[in-house]
C-alpha cells in the first residue's frame, strides 16, 4: 500500500452534528438524523429504481425517461429513454424559473486590482464589479444565471461556427476563469463533450489526451496568473499542437494581456470570434447515456486513461450529492467555496455540475492560496460570507504550517459547513480544521470518492452523521460500499480489504475512452461483479469506512492522482537514466511525496549529483508538469529486483520512508545486498 493513515483504531472522538449547525438550518437539513439516513439509505439499496427515478424526475427532462436502469455488469444504462440537457439544468432553467438575476458564480482573480483594471481582461467585467474590484484592491466577478445563458450561448454559436458538433470531443486547457465554466457548459449546450486539461500540465500530457480524443478544437488563454507570474498556456498549446495533428482550432482568452503568438487560419481570439455570435442558442437535446464528458487520470499503467462519464446519470448524482453532503438549501444566504481547480474531478463536480442545479452561488479563484499571502482563502471567506468551505487534507496541513495567525487577521464566522476531499485526512488536520476554522461549531464532511464515481460514495451527512476525525464514515444513497476479501467475501469489522461497490449508481464511469479491456480489467475482474476502486479500507465496528490508501502503483500526491509509470516513463525519456523506479513516501504537507531511484547510462554514472537531480526534476516538470516533480532521487547502480525480474516495490518504499530527503548523497546506492535479504517477502 503506498499510503497509511494512524490505524484510526484507539479514535473515539465523536463529534455529533453540531447545534450552531442544526440551528442555522433554517428549516431543517435535507437529512436530520441517523436513523432519517439509515431508513433512507435502505431504500435506495432495496429499490434503487424507484429511488434513484423519484431523484431524476426533480431534473427538467425535454422528454421523460421510459426505464431507470439497465444493468448488465459493467455496462450500466440510467434513464433510458428520456432526453434532457446538462447546461439547461444548470443555467436555462434557472433563468426560466425567474431567477435569472441571482448570482450563480462568483470569482476572485488573482489579487493586482487596480493595474489588472487596464488589461484586456477588464472589458469582461460588469461597472458594478469593475468599481468593487478598485475598491477592494482584488478582482472580482458576479455571474448571473442569465449571464452565463448569453455567454455559454455566444461560445457554443462560436463552436459551432467551427463546425463543432454533437459527439465531439472539445480540449479546454484553461486558467480559473469564469470563462473556463462558461466553456464547459457551452460544450453541453450543443452536445459536444469537454476534455478538461489541468493548466499545471506540460505539453506532452496535452499531446496524449488530445491524440487520444482526437479533438480538433482547444481552448485556452494566453496566460494564466500564479503568484504574479504567467503560466504560458497558449505556449505550451502551440508546443502541443507540433504532436497533434488532429488541432484544426484554437480559440485563445486573453487573460494576462502579454504577447502571444497567433496562427491564421488555427488561432481565434475569444473576444474577436465569441462577443460577435448571438447570445441565444437552444439546448441540444441529449439522450441520457450522451456523452458528457472525458477527464482524463491516472492508472497504475500505461497512459491516463480517458474517464467517460453521461449526461443524465453523472448530471443527477453530482447535484443530488451536493445537495445531501453540504445541505444545500437555494434561495438563503449560502455562499459555496471549493479550492479545486476545475481540471480535476472535483471542480467538475463540486464547483460546476453539482453546484450550478443547486441555485447556491459557487466561488471559483485562480492563483494560489499562499498569494499575495498565507490568508488568501480566509480573506476570500471574510469578503465574501462563504458559508461552505471544502478543500484538500494538504491544504489544511500546509494552512497548519503557515500558523494560526493567518485566520485569526479574519471573520470567519459566516462558516457553517467544512469539506475535505482527496486523500485520507489525518485526524490531527481534522482538529485543527474543526477548531481552527470551524470555530468547532462547523461539520467536516470528509468525502471519499473518485474521478471514476463521478461523485461522493462515502461521506458523512451534516445533520445526521456524527463525525470521527479521519474517518469518511457512511455510504451515500444508493451506494453499497463493502470491505471484501479478493473472492468478494464481505470481511469483519476492522479488517483491512478491498473497498468496492456492488451495486451500480448513477454516476458511475461508463467506460475508458477507446479502451473496453483496460476498463474490465481496472476495475471489474479483481473481484468479479463488483467496482473495485483501488482503495484498502476497513470498516470500524459502527460501520464507518477508514480509506487505507491505494493498493497498485498510483499514489496520491497533495490529493492528485499520479500513477509511478508515468512519472518513471518520463525519467527514463531524459538521456542519462536507463531505469527508473518511483515509488510514494510519506511526506508532512503533500501527503505523499515522490521518491525515485534511478540507474544512470554507462558514460553518465560520473554526473550523480545535485546537479543531476535538479536536471531530472525539471524534466519531469517538462513532460508532464510540476505536481509530478520527485521530491527525492536516489542514484542507484541497480535496481532491486526479484529472480522473475519485477521491481521489489515495498523494499524501495520503506528505503524511501527511512531515509528522509537525503539530497547531500552522491554516492551510488548498492541494492544487491539488501534485495537478496528481502527477495523471499515480495
Ligand atoms: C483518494 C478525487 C481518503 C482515494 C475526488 C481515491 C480519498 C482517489 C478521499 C481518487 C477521502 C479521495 N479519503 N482517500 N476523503 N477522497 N481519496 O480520482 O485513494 O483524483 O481512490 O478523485 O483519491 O482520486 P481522484
Amino acid at each position: 500500500m503506498s499510503q497509511e493513515i494512524s490505524s484510526g483504531l484507539s479514535e473515539s472522538r465523536v463529534f455529533p452534528p453540531s447545534e450552531a449547525f442544526l440551528r442555522g438550518c433554517g428549516d431543517r437539513p435535507h437529512v436530520a438524523s441517523l436513523d432519517e439516513y439509515r431508513a433512507l439509505w435502505t431504500r435506495s439499496i432495496q429499490d434503487p429504481e424507484g429511488f434513484w427515478g423519484e431523484v431524476a424526475r426533480g431534473f427538467d427532462w425535454f422528454t421523460p425517461f421510459t426505464s431507470v436502469l439497465d444493468w448488465q455488469c459493467p455496462d450500466a444504462r440510467w434513464f433510458d429513454g428520456g432526453t434532457l440537457n446538462a447546461c439547461h439544468n444548470c443555467v436555462d432553467r434557472q433563468v426560466n424559473a425567474g431567477h435569472g438575476d441571482e448570482v450563480a458564480i462568483i470569482w476572485e482573480g488573482e489579487p493586482g486590482w487596480p493595474s489588472d483594471a487596464s488589461s484586456a481582461y477588464a472589458a469582461a467585467f460588469s461597472s458594478s464589479d469593475r468599481a468593487l474590484s478598485a475598491r477592494h484592491g482584488h478582482a472580482v466577478r458576479h455571474l448571473t444565471y442569465r449571464h452565463l445563458q448569453e455567454e455559454t450561448a455566444r461560445l457554443a454559436n462560436a463552436l459551432r461556427s467551427l463546425g463543432v458538433r454533437k459527439g465531439d470531443v472539445v480540449t479546454l486547457y484553461m486558467g480559473m476563469v469564469p470563462e473556463l465554466a462558461i466553456a464547459v457548459l457551452a460544450c453541453a449546450r450543443i452536445g459536444a463533450a469537454h476534455s478538461v486539461i489541468f493548466g499545471g500540465f506540460a505539453a506532452p500530457a496535452i499531446i496524449d489526451r488530445v491524440a487520444d480524443a482526437q479533438s480538433r478544437v482547444i481552448i485556452t488563454c494566453d496566460g494564466a496568473w500564479r503568484r504574479g507570474a504567467i503560466v504560458p498556456l497558449k505556449a505550451n498549446v502551440d508546443e502541443a499542437c507540433t504532436g497533434a495533428p488532429s488541432v484544426e482550432h484554437v480559440i485563445v482568452l486573453r487573460r494576462t494581456g502579454h504577447d502571444v503568438p497567433m496562427r491564421a487560419g488555427r488561432d481565434h481570439w475569444w473576444h474577436e470570434l465569441v462577443a460577435s455570435q448571438p447570445s441565444t442558442c437552444a439546448c441540444e437535446p441529449m439522450a441520457s447515456e450522451d456523452l458528457l464528458f472525458l477527464l482524463y487520470t491516472s492508472g497504475s499503467t500505461g497512459k491516463p486513461k480517458g474517464i467517460r462519464h453521461t449526461t443524465a446519470g453523472y448530471s443527477i448524482f453530482t447535484a443530488f450529492t451536493a445537495r445531501m453532503t453540504f445541505d444545500l438549501h437555494p434561495g438563503t444566504e449560502q455562499v459555496y467555496f471549493c479550492t479545486a481547480d476545475i481540471g480535476w474531478i472535483t471542480g467538475h463536480s463540486y464547483i460546476v455540475y453539482g453546484l450550478l442545479p443547486n441555485r447556491v452561488p459557487t466561488l471559483m479563484y485562480e492563483g494560489a492560496p499562499n498569494a499575495p499571502a498565507e490568508d488568501r482563502f480566509w480573506s476570500i471567506v471574510e469578503r465574501h460570507r462563504v458559508t461552505h468551505f471544502y478543500t484538500a487534507p494538504t491544504a489544511i496541513r500546509a494552512f497548519m504550517k503557515w500558523g494560526d495567525a493567518h485566520p485569526a487577521k479574519h471573520d470567519l464566522s459566516s462558516l457553517r459547513l467544512l469539506g475535505t476531499v482527496g486523500e485520507p485526512i489525518n485526524p490531527e488536520a481534522w482538529m485543527w480544521y474543526h477548531r481552527t476554522i470551524g470555530g468547532e461549531r462547523c461539520p467536516i464532511v470528509d468525502t471519499m470518492w473518485q474521478t471514476e464515481t463521478g461523485g461522493h460514495i462515502i461521506t458523512p451527512l451534516p445533520g445526521a452523521t456524527p463525525t470521527v476525525p479521519g474517518s469518511c464514515t457512511l455510504p451515500m444513497f444508493g451506494i453499497d460500499a463493502a470491505i471484501v476479501n479478493e473472492r468478494g467475501e464481505e470481511l469483519p469489522a476492522n479488517a483491512g480489504g478491498l473497498l468496492v461497490i456492488r451495486k451500480p449508481w448513477p454516476a458511475m464511469l461508463r467506460g475508458i475512452h477507446g479502451d473496453r479491456q483496460r476498463f474490465i480489467d481496472t476495475y471489474w475482474s479483481k473481484v468479479p461483479g463488483m467496482y473495485v476502486a483501488g482503495d484498502g479500507a476497513r470498516r470500524d465496528e459502527r460501520g464507518y469506512f477508514w480509506i487505507m490508501g491505494r493498493i497498485d502503483d498510483v499514489i496520491n500526491v497533495s490529493g492528485h492522482r499520479l500513477g509511478t509509470m508515468e512519472v518513471e516513463s518520463a525519467l527514463v525519456a531524459h538521456e542519462a537514466v536507463v531505469e527508473a523506479a518511483v515509488v510514494g513516501m510519506p511526506h508532512e504537507i503533500k501527503g505523499t511525496g515522490i521518491a525515485a531511484f534511478v540507474t544512470l547510462g554507462p558514460g553518465h554514472t560520473g554526473r550523480a549529483g545535485d546537479a543531476l537531480r535538479k536536471e531530472l526534476q525539471e524534466h519531469v516538470a517538462h513532460e508532464i508538469g510540476a505536481i509530478a516533480k520527485p521530491d527525492m532521487i536516489r542514484f542507484t547502480q541497480a535496481l532491486p529486483k526479484t529472480r522473475s525480474g519485477k521491481i521489489m516495490r515495498r523494499l524501495l518504499r520503506d528505503i524511501a520512508a527511512g531515509n528522509e530527503v537525503r539530497q547531500d548523497t552522491t554516492t551510488l546506492e548498492d541494492f544487491t545486498v539488501l534485495a537478496k535479504l528481502r527477495e523471499t517477502e515480495e
